[in-house]
Parts: structure tokens; sequence; C-alpha cells
């Protein structure tokens, strides 16, 4: 970067364009220096006017999962923008490749039907839909502490302390239930989690639950070992839909392609995916749903299509993504990489300030609180990421108490940069540790 980019900076004042012109509910109030990358390559960012690049742990919350500008996506990008094989309602080669090959990583056994769009909050407002169509119910379940995007309707199934309702100005959450998610860190038992549903399905006529395998903006909170299995059952035992979000967690991050399939589910109804599934070069989202569901949904098509959904540049390189990830085996290293990196980042856990540092693949992450009561801090959390960003480490707070961090490695990070996110984080705390003693 260096001084080409300082002369640029000089000649417009992007700090009064920011002031002036940017919606300011678009920009992070976590970080207390204005920042613009002007460039960024695999887990590391160059910011306009600073010499040293930063160490990005949070990847565009998980979107470019292989790193920015990963070389072999980059490539397939380049070749996939410059033919159209897409006009509107017809289907691609790419489109309904991708759709077999995501349907039969869902089941070998049933029948999965795929529906494409833009972002995880439509594929999850899709998977709603999907569920009060074909049960011509109306009543959705989710779990406290989930996040499924700002949608009206993903909203309406997102735990209140996640999204701010109030700007939606009408009620958003009708016909919606939260139930307690029985974690590996709290006290509640997944039998008192399955009673609670029960209940709930016997008075009211209950469409669909939707699920987070792991919780994402939760801050990578882990389901008590037999739950998702076991409201799986009780699902199927009540035609009642459940819906499987691996927006976040899926596609690898959490060591497969699925997280569910980790936890013995076998063939939910719908599962969804998106973030990086092209890469993180265009939001496309996926709705793999059991083909039945799809038998009421009126043909007329437009309730369900949007303009972009079937965008040729986005299948395109979610279809030879896929392939990549097949022949490189990439998902295959990624639990010994999120075990070598959960081990050397112990360190964490020692600290007063840090609670229950937990991992699964490379979806980690730890707790900041109060070292005299113990409890979720928001403001320790922000101060230690405004002393990650004086050592040039990006990360953020996420959870409902504001106080987790999580960290979001490329899934094809290499051990020495294990040895630096490390290294790097030692510093992160020791300047931390200086900075409130
Ligand atoms: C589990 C989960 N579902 C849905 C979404 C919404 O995705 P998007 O922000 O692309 O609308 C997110 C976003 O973080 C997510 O983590």
């Amino acid at each position: 970067m260096g001084s080409n980019n300082k002369k640029y900076s000089s000649e417009i004042d992007y700090a009064s364009l920011r002031d002036m012109y940017a919606c300011p509910c678009d920009e992070s109030k976590m970080y207390d220096k204005f920042l613009m990358p002007v460039k960024a390559k695999g887990m590391w960012v160059w910011f306009d006017g600073e010499e040293e690049p930063y160490l990005d742990l949070v990847l565009n919350y998980s979107s470019v999962n292989f790193g920015h500008c990963y070389p072999p996506i980059v490539e397939i990008a380049k070749k996939v923008v410059e033919r159209v094989d897409q006009i509107h309602s017809f289907h691609s080669k790419d489109k309904l490749e991708l759709s077999e090959y995501l349907s039969k990583k869902v089941s070998t056994e049933k029948n999965y039907k795929v529906y494409f769009n833009i972002g995880g909050s439509a594929a999850v407002s899709d998977a709603i839909r999907l569920c009060r169509y074909s049960t011509g119910k109306r009543y959705m379940i989710s779990f406290d502490g989930s996040f499924h995007g700002v949608s009206h309707t993903a909203a309406s199934v997102v735990d209140d302390r996640l999204v701010a309702k109030e700007q939606f100005g009408i009620p958003v959450s009708e016909y919606t239930f939260s139930v307690p998610f029985p974690s590996t860190t709290n006290d509640v038992s997944v039998s008192y989690c399955l009673e609670k549903i029960k209940k709930l399905i016997e008075k009211n006529d209950v469409a669909g639950i939707i699920v987070e395998p792991i919780q994402g903006a939760g801050g990578f909170i882990f389901p008590k070992d037999s739950f998702l299995e076991e409201l799986s059952e009780l699902c199927k035992r009540n035609e009642v839909k459940l819906i499987i979000d691996e927006i976040q967690v899926g596609f690898g991050r959490a060591g497969d392609f699925f997280v569910y399939q980790q936890y013995g589910v076998i063939n939910p109804d719908i599962v969804l995916l998106s973030k990086s599934i092209a890469g993180g070069y265009f939001p496309v989202s996926a709705v793999i749903a059991r083909s039945t569901l799809f038998d009421n949904v009126p043909l007329r098509g437009t309730a369900f299509q949007t303009t972009f959904n079937n965008s040729s540049f986005g299948l395109g390189i979610a279809n030879q993504l896929m392939k990549l990830i097949e022949r490189e085996n990439i998902f295959d290293k990624v639990p010994e990489k999120g075990d070598t990196l959960l081990k050397k980042l112990n360190f964490l856990d020692k600290s007063p300030y840090v609670a229950d540092l937990r991992g699964m693949g490379l979806a980690i992450a730890f707790d900041i609180i109060d070292p005299v009561s113990k409890m979720p801090s928001d403001k320790l959390t922000k101060i230690f990421i405004s002393q990650c960003l004086k050592e040039h480490v990006i990360t953020y707070a996420c959870g409902v108490n504001f106080n987790s961090i999580k960290i979001i490695p490329s899934l094809v990070v290499t051990n020495e940069e294990i040895d630096i996110i490390s290294e790097k984080l030692d510093n992160c705390l020791q300047r931390f540790h200086n900075h409130v003693k």
C-alpha cells in the first residue's frame, strides 16, 4: 500500500464522505478507528494509509471462508463472469449440477429439490414459507439465542436480543414462539426443551421449527449431544417441518459439509446454506428441501422467484467451487487444523477475563467476563476488540450479551498462519491486560 495510497487519501476526504453520505447503521460501532479496506488477500486486509496489514478473524462474517481472493476461486470467478448461461427462468447446467450435488449431500436415499436465492435471510424466509405452504399451518418455533437474518420473516424467528425488532415499525414475531436452547454451556436439559416444544405443538397449529445446529451469532454455542437428533425425531412424529439453518456453521466451518450430520440427524426436511458457497463473490443461498414439500407451492412461481435468484455468476462459481472442494478434500483437513489452533489458544482460558474457550473444526470462540463477578462484560469486550485492533487483529463481539469473540480463520489456513493467529492473540491479550489492570 504505502505512499501511493496516502496520496490518494489526501485528495479525497473519505472521512467527510462517510459523515455526510454513509448510512450510520451500516457501520460497526465496535471499532474506534475509521479504516477503509483497499486490498485483501487470504486472512490479511490492507487499510487505506496504513503500511502493515491486519489479520482478519471475521472474514466478512464467515462469507469468505477460503480467505479473501483465494486464487483458485478468483480464477473460477473470472471464467464464470465471461459466460452467460442463465437466461431468466431457464435452468443452466451449473444450476442443475449444483442442485443435484447439494441434494445428494443431504441424502442419497430421499429426493430433495433445491431453490436458490440471494443471501441467508431470503433462504430463511423461503424455508418458512415452504413450511407454511406444505403444512397449511402458521406457527414457527425457534430458539433463544438464535439468529437467522434481518428480513421481516427471518427476523421473526431471531432472539430479541440479537435483532432490533423496534426498527421494523410493526410486530415481526407474530406466529412465532421461542424456547430455550439446550447447549453445552447452560443447564437447560434436552427433555425440558422438548417437553416445552411438545406442549406448543399440542396447543397451536405449528408448521415448523428452525434451528441452528451450532448457534453462530450467539457466539458458537454448541448443542447438548443428543438434542438435534431427538428434536428431529420429535418433528417427524408430529409432522412438524424441521429447518436446519447451516448458513453460518455449515459448509466446512465446523469440520464437515453439514453440522447436523455430525449430530446424527438423518434426512431432515429442509437444510439451508449460504455465506461462502459462492466463495464470497455472490451471496447465493440454497434451500434444500424434501421434494414433497414443493407439492403445494403454486406454479405461478413469483411468490418465490426473485430477479437474481438464479444468477449465472453466483451459481457458476458455487458449482465450480463444490468440484474444487471435492478434488482437494478441503474440508477433510478442517478438524485437525481446528484442534491444533484450539490447543494453541489454551493460554486464553488462563486469563481471569476469559471464559469458555470452545470450538469445533475452525468454529472457535471464547467469552469475555468480569474477573470479579464472573458475569459477561460487553464493556470489557469492546476494550478487548480495540486492543486487538491496535495489534492489527480484526475481531468483533457477538452473543446475546455481546461478550463473545469468535475466531474465524480461513478453511485453508496453513500451519504457519495458525502460529501467527495464536501469537497475535497472545499479544492482544497482553495489551488488554495492560490496559485494564
Ligand atoms: C445462521 C444464520 N442464518 C441466516 C443468516 C442471514 O444471512 P444474511 O446475512 O446473508 O441475510 C445468518 C447471518 O449471519 C446466519 O448466521
